[in-house]
């Protein structure tokens, strides 16, 4: 039997913040989620939607000693950049927190002591490898050694990234570790572990009997671990970066980031509603749905409903439809390879064009297996589908009442057969699309409402109005007034899907109140409506502008395979003189811009203590231009002028290729006078 719930908590995976946001998160976690809450809100349904960025944990670390900052300055940074991108997208949260908050300070603390004092952990001392020179535990990705089953030299603690295989850290052969390159030595250590052996019993009910309608991968995935049979895990560990475990004995120990990161929904929730957060998450009427990537599945669907348990008063999640992965021009999405579409970057580069990523991640949604995504069909869905079908029906429905009504709604006059026909098609579309959003699936649903403007645009071929004015001028008025009955009905079944471009439909139809409820009506635009403005729904999208793109990823390839075979061969000898005569010194960088048009392009204002000169550097996509200015760059100061893009280039910038491919400008370690030589 359908629960009938008063309202809806959706949560959407707390991205880490020690990078962007890229197509894959959008795919599996984020278009989806937002999808769903719209059609919620569309329906004027109590709904709260919170997400925030993940602070703690090892990859925030390791991102520091990377970027040679705190781990701070990198959440900091990353939170910033995460939330503009997905404002920008039109990704509607109600609230975009942080898990360095105080609240969540408070509400992970009070969870932690909570279970502890109910006796719902157990203490376990472990041996763990200990960086006597750093004076610290070490995590296992801070140990590198060679991997005991392929002899890769330079495989993790928790993995080999050659062979796959999951290690442990004690597996590796000559482990050492990278924060000071030392040989760690095992010292004990104590942890606190939610024992999820005890759980076992009401979560295999829970999930395996009553929960039978979840997607197979997840259901299947939670089985496979039931089935194993659960263990203890730890929910501590030696770190300082974290929220300090709140119990005397605990000194140098923070919450695990597992245990840590689900709790900032509940810490985001609270900050939206500090006096009524509770009836979100403790309430029986609510119903919780969590939007999430297939790596999260154990910790949404085993580890957090195991804490919420043990809290004793939360509910549990009604739902938790994880997608699986989306690669990109057939190969996996990869962070440290930069292979990847970053959301800031496609903001950037498609202005406008938010629709258009959003239509095309969910048509190829990884909802029931790995799915990819590639510019050329990016670029074939929006011309052959966007522009071709849903724009085209659109523009020709509203130019041709412009054309023959002054741009109003003209009368509904006798129906035909095929007048009827078309209607009984679109009639019951809303009940096709409720069907398929309520089960989470979405990409069937974007397709029901692309099939509405196919039926559009095959009802106007066969029609064809601009024949039959000329011998028939009433008909026409009912093919019109249906056709833009028609289009309302896009506006409203696209508007959780394509909301900036329902929008625009609705200014142009001039339709001002509308709701879910309305779909399928054939009455939404009455006799007389004066229609807005008719403009392009959809543009087309050319060749030159996907074929940049695959370039950047090419650029991309390239630069990894460099990386790989790093270091190069050194080169051809070259004398002294040679060396001599290149004139290499330091300049400060007084301003920074991206050029205009071009992807690669930096142009630099350098301070050289010779009156200043300007420098282009094809470095834009590895750099924000404003985080160089200031820093002190080494640069060829005798080369030939050059002119590209219009621009005289004086000189050029040293950079180094990095191990993931990416450049960075040499520099100098202390600053010095511009236009110092570089000896
Ligand atoms: O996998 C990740 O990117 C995690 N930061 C997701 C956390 S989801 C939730 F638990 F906060
Ligand atoms: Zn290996």
């Amino acid at each position: 039997m359908e629960k009938n719930f008063k309202r809806t908590m959706v949560t959407a995976a707390l991205p880490y913040a020690n990078g962007g946001i890229h197509i894959g998160h959008l795919a599996g976690v984020y278009v989806p989620a937002d999808i769903y809450v719209r059609y919620l809100r569309l329906k004027h349904q109590d709904v709260c939607f919170v997400c925030g960025t993940d602070e703690h944990g090892v990859p925030v670390t390791i991102r520091a000693r990377k970027e040679n900052c705190t781990p701070r300055d990198v959440v900091d940074k990353y939170y910033g950049l995460i939330k503009k991108s997905f404002e920008d997208f039109g990704i509607e949260f109600d609230y975009f927190g942080r898990t360095t908050s105080d609240t969540q300070r408070d509400t992970a603390s009070h969870f932690f002591k909570t279970i502890y004092e109910k006796g719902g952990f157990v203490e376990q001392e472990s041996e763990q490898y200990y960086d006597e020179e750093a004076k610290t535990f070490l995590a296992d990705r801070y140990i590198v050694g060679e991997c005991p089953h392929c002899h890769n030299q330079g495989a993790y603690g928790d993995q080999c990234e050659k062979c796959g295989s999951a290690l442990s850290p004690t597996e590796l052969i000559n482990p050492h570790s990278t924060v000071s390159g030392s040989k760690p030595v095992l010292r004990k250590t104590k942890h606190w572990y939610l024992p999820l052996d005890q759980h076992q019993p009401w979560l295999e009910k829970w999930i395996l009997e009553d929960h039978k309608e979840w997607r197979s991968n997840v259901y299947g995935q939670c089985k496979s671990w039931l089935d194993t049979g659960l263990k203890p895990r730890a929910v501590s560990r030696d770190l300082d970066w974290g929220i300090p475990v709140p119990v005397a004995e605990a000194e140098g120990k923070v919450l695990y980031v597992w245990f840590d990161a689900p709790i900032g929904y509940i810490s985001n929730t609270r900050d939206l509603h500090p006096t009524d957060w509770e009836k979100w998450w403790k309430d029986p009427e609510t119903r919780l749905i969590h939007f999430i990537g297939k790596d999260n599945i154990v910790f949404h669907c085993i580890v957090f409903p195991a804490m919420l348990k043990a809290m004793g008063d939360y509910i549990l999640p009604d739902n938790v439809p994880a997608n699986e992965f989306l690669n990109l021009e057939d190969d996996k999405i990869s962070t440290s390879k930069n292979w990847a579409v970053w959301l800031h970057e496609y903001n950037a580069d498609f202005p406008g064009k938010q629709d258009v990523l959003r239509y095309v991640l969910t048509a190829n949604a990884p909802e029931t297996k790995d799915n990819n995504f590639t510019w050329k069909d990016f670029q074939a869905r929006n011309n052959n589908e966007l522009v071709a079908v849903y724009g085209n029906f659109v523009n020709r429905a509203l130019v041709l009442t412009q054309k023959y009504y002054d741009g109003i709604v003209p009368a509904l006059g006798e129906l035909t057969d095929y007048d009827r026909q078309t209607i009984s098609e679109f009639r019951d579309v809303k009940a096709r699309v409720e069907s398929l959003l309520d089960k989470f699936h979405f990409r069937d649903a974007q397709k029901e409402a692309m099939d509405l403007a196919r039926i559009g645009n095959k009802y106007l071929a066969e029609s064809e109005p601009w024949k039959v004015v000329k011998t028939d001028p009433e008909r026409v008025k009912t093919i019109l007034h249906l056709s833009l009955q028609l289009v309302a009905n896009l506006s409203i079944a696209f508007e959780p899907f394509l909301p900036f471009s329902s929008r625009r439909l609705r200014e142009m139809l001039n339709l001002t109140a509308f709701s879910w409820e309305d779909l399928g009506r054939t009455d939404l635009l009455g006799e007389g409506h004066q229609l807005g403005q008719a403009a392009l729904l959809f543009e087309k999208i050319e060749d030159s502008v996907v074929e940049a793109q695959v370039q950047k990823l090419l650029d991309t390839k390239k630069a990894n395979e460099a990386a790989e075979a790093h270091p190069a061969p050194v080169g051809e000898p070259c004398s002294i003189d040679d060396f001599a005569r290149l004139d290499i010194r330091v300049g400060t960088v007084l301003a920074c811009e991206k050029v205009a048009k071009s992807n690669k392009l930096l142009q630099f204002k350098i301070d050289d203590g010779l009156g200043g000169r300007t420098i282009l550097s094809g470095i834009a996509q590895h750099y924000q231009p404003e985080d160089l200015v200031g820093k002190q760059v080494c640069f060829i100061a005798n080369l030939p002028a050059r002119k590209m893009m219009g621009i005289e280039s004086q000189g050029m910038i040293l950079s180094a290729v990095a191990p993931d491919g990416s450049l960075k400008v040499t520099t100098v370690e202390q600053p010095v006078k511009p236009g110092s030589q570089v000896q």
